[in-house]
């Protein structure tokens, strides 16, 4: 009897079925350890350092919005017509010397590594003083120079090109790493076909944008893709381009309305809100992690002006800002942080009008049933007065980012620039901003034309009367916020 039990002596017939059998027992053991494999292998990205955690730990957005590792990291290489420059950094996205992601950006293993992107792809900054001089980074403040369209745009045209394909992009990345047996499988078979899908409903997801004005460096719409799609809203024809706004100092801001209409009042929510814009859903949005978050942008100084400040003049800018400003802006002022209506402030009204009561009701409602909740969404007339603590390093100025200098801010709308670039980061501290004209700016910089939909730069006439050495003085006081 004990020949039958060696499979070599089986009647081929019966091999044949036994051999199948093993297939079937190996497939399903295969699908059934990829199906289980998340649940062993969700490392956590957790970094001690609280800095490193906001620029590279995870917010949940690759639990389902996430792109393979591999596949991300050999598009520009397989692409690179499809980008302004030569990597991920021509989008303006800032790459630190020897870390393994750019800022804002997040490698977490699901059952395999994915990048997703965090709040500090738009909530870091970088300036240089002189053009030839290493970018210093700022944690927080608002990314000038990151190109968030550009960015949807060159993954949904990699997918739409009849070159993504499992050979094509198997082989780059065989290039660079050695895939495991189990490993190649899965991208030839799983993640090159559902990322090029995914990529692809992407697209479709925002093909909204393609009639409307570009949002360029340093802007986005970023509330339509969450009525649009994370609300299952109708679509409508609002136009929401607005500036990134900058992060720091948020324990000097307790009180004020949030975001540029001020749409929301709980400074947890917007933290929340905003993992949730950047693609975490409602069962990975990790809780703990972004309160960490919180509690760090709470803390956070903001950035010192990097040039020599005149403390004279300046401290006869006080005067005139305690006089014309301060009301609205001054930390204690009587209307800082307040909504003011927008025919008070005058600036251009299609950023209010995207957002609607309805959108705000069905976000209150989101997330019932779930620990996390929200409830002080609303609609608002107006814009936020909002506090000026590290102005300088805000510029273009305005929730749309319609005036590139404080110079410009203090004239009238009529002599502000009608036409600059946005999302060169070398510092003008003549006009208080970044360079926005010139070759340079023009070869890196998105042109922004005022004359176009939502992009006015309209209103807020206050301080343009003053005199010359009035706004001088004033603006030097400006510098120190
Ligand atoms: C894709 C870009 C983007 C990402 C990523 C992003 N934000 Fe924002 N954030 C913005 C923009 C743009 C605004 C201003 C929006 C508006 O009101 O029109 C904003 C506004 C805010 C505000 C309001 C600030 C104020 O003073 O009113 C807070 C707080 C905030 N974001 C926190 C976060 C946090 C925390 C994360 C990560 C969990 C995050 N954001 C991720 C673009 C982004
Ligand atoms: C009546 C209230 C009010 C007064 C007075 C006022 N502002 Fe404003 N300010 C606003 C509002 C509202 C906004 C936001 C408008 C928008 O973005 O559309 C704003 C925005 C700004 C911004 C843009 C901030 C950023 O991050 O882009 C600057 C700079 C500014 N104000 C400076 C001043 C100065 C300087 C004065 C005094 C000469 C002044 N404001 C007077 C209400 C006021």
């Amino acid at each position: 009897m004990t020949e039958q039990t060696n499979p070599n002596l089986l009647p081929t017939s019966i091999k044949g079925v036994l051999q199948r059998i093993l297939v079937v027992i190996v497939g399903v053991l295969a699908v059934a350890l990829f199906l289980l494999w998340p649940v062993f292998s969700n490392s956590p990205v957790d970094y001690a350092d609280i800095e490193n955690h906001f620029k590279y730990g995870s917010i949940g957005s690759e639990s389902v919005n996430g792109i393979p590792y591999w596949i991300w990291k050999v598009l520009p290489e397989l692409f690179p017509e499809k980008l302004p420059g030569k990597d991920y950094t021509s989008l303006g996205i800032t790459w630190e010397e020897g870390k393994e992601m750019p800022v804002g950006f997040t490698k977490k293993t699901i059952g395999f590594p994915r990048v997703g992107i965090t709040c500090a792809v738009c909530h870091t900054a970088t300036y240089r003083t002189k053009e030839k001089e290493k970018p210093t980074i700022v944690t927080a403040a608002p990314a000038n120079k990151f190109d968030s369209q550009g960015y949807l745009r060159f993954l949904s045209a990699t997918a739409g090109d009849s070159r993504f394909t499992a050979d094509y992009i198997l082989d780059e990345i065989k290039y660079n790493y050695r895939l495991s047996w189990l490993e190649n499988l899965l991208y030839r078979y799983l993640l090159i076909p559902q990322t090029k899908k995914a990529l692809l409903q992407q697209k479709e997801q925002y093909s909204w944008t393609d009639s409307r004005p570009n949002w360029g460096s340093g802007r986005i719409d970023p509330f339509n893709p969450v009525k649009f799609n994370t609300l299952k809203l109708p679509k409508d024809n609002t136009i929401g381009n607005s500036d990134m706004m900058p992060l720091w100092n948020q324990k000097m801001h307790k009180g004020f309305a949030l975001h540029w209409d001020g749409l929301e009042t709980s400074l947890t929510e917007t933290v929340q809100t905003g993992a949730i814009g950047d693609g975490a859903t409602k069962k990975s949005l990790p809780v703990a992690d972004l309160q960490r978050v919180e509690d760090f942008i709470q803390e956070l100084p903001p950035p010192k002006y990097p040039f020599a400040v005149d403390e004279q003049v300046a401290a006869k800018g006080s005067q005139i800002f305690a006089n014309t400003c301060a009301s609205c802006h001054a930390f204690g002022g009587e209307r800082t942080g307040t909504v003011i209506p927008v025919e008070e402030v005058g600036t251009d009204r299609h950023r209010l009008d995207m957002w609607t009561q309805e959108g705000a009701d069905t976000y209150n409602h989101f997330g019932d049933g779930y620990p996390w909740d929200f409830k002080n969404l609303r609609k608002t007339n107006g814009y936020v007065s909002v506090s000026l603590d590290g102005l300088w390093l805000r510029a273009p100025y305005l929730h749309n980012g319609s005036v590139p200098s404080l110079q410009d801010l203090l004239e009238k709308p009529e002599n502000r620039s009608q036409v600059f670039y946005r999302g060169y980061d070398v510092y003008d501290p003549k006009k208080v901003g970044f360079i926005t004209e010139g070759d340079k700016a023009k070869a890196i910089g998105f042109k922004y034309d005022t004359t176009v939909t939502a992009n006015s730069n309209q209103g807020h006439i206050y301080g343009t009367d003053l005199s010359g050495e009035e706004k001088k003085a004033l603006i030097e006081y400006l510098k120190t916020l």
